[in-house]
């Protein structure tokens, strides 16, 4: 199967939200993404198959020098294929283009595989918010890396 990363575009917003809530993920409103598309320092990607239909989504953007990760989705149908890997790779590159030397993002403390994801791309934990989540409550893992690192390979090629 093809997985073809590109920018998100206007006419993807609603897809993208349906990807998120299905992924269980908070999602912003449509507006939100039209002046996010707006911003020259979001990082906005979605992941297309074959028929051209959003397998994965990936929200962030550059503050200073600070890359801010929102969401990272993929459909469960299309999981543990490496297409996360090829998203984040792809962000934090886009990000180091416009400036970033970290990342950082916050997680649900008990999101194995999106943490062993951040850790596999070298993410620590550098701290904790308690109760940061609702329905359900849940601490959320403050995780960071310094970009301007090398990425290990084996994470940028799965396999
Ligand atoms: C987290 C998520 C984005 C991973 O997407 P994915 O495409 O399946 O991940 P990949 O196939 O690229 O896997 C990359 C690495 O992530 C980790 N990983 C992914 N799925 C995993 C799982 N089910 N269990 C443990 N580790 C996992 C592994 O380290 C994996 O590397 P490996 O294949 O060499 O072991 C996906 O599970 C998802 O969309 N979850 C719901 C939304 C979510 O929680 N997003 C994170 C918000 S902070």
């Amino acid at each position: 199967m093809e997985i073809c990363l590109v920018p998100m575009q206007p006419d993807l917003i609603s897809a993208v939200i349906s990807l998120e809530q299905d992924c269980g993920l908070s999602s912003r409103e449509a507006a939100s993404y039209s002046n996010l598309l707006q911003d020259s320092n979001s990082v906005l990607l979605v992941a297309l198959n074959d028929s051209s239909a959003i397998v994965a989504v990936f929200s962030g953007w550059v503050v200073a020098d600070e890359f801010e990760i929102d969401n990272i989705a993929v459909s469960p149908a299309f999981r543990q294929q490496g297409i996360a890997a090829k998203l984040l790779a792809k962000a934090i590159e886009s990000a180091e283009d416009k400036g970033a030397i970290m990342a950082i993002l916050e997680v649900r403390a008990s999101n194995q595989p999106a943490c062993a994801l951040y850790e596999k791309f070298g993410f620590s934990v550098v701290g904790r918010r308690k109760d940061y989540y609702q329905n359900p409550p849940e601490d959320a893992l403050i995780m960071a890396l310094e970009i301007h690192r090398k990425i290990p390979k084996a994470a940028q090629n799965p396999s």
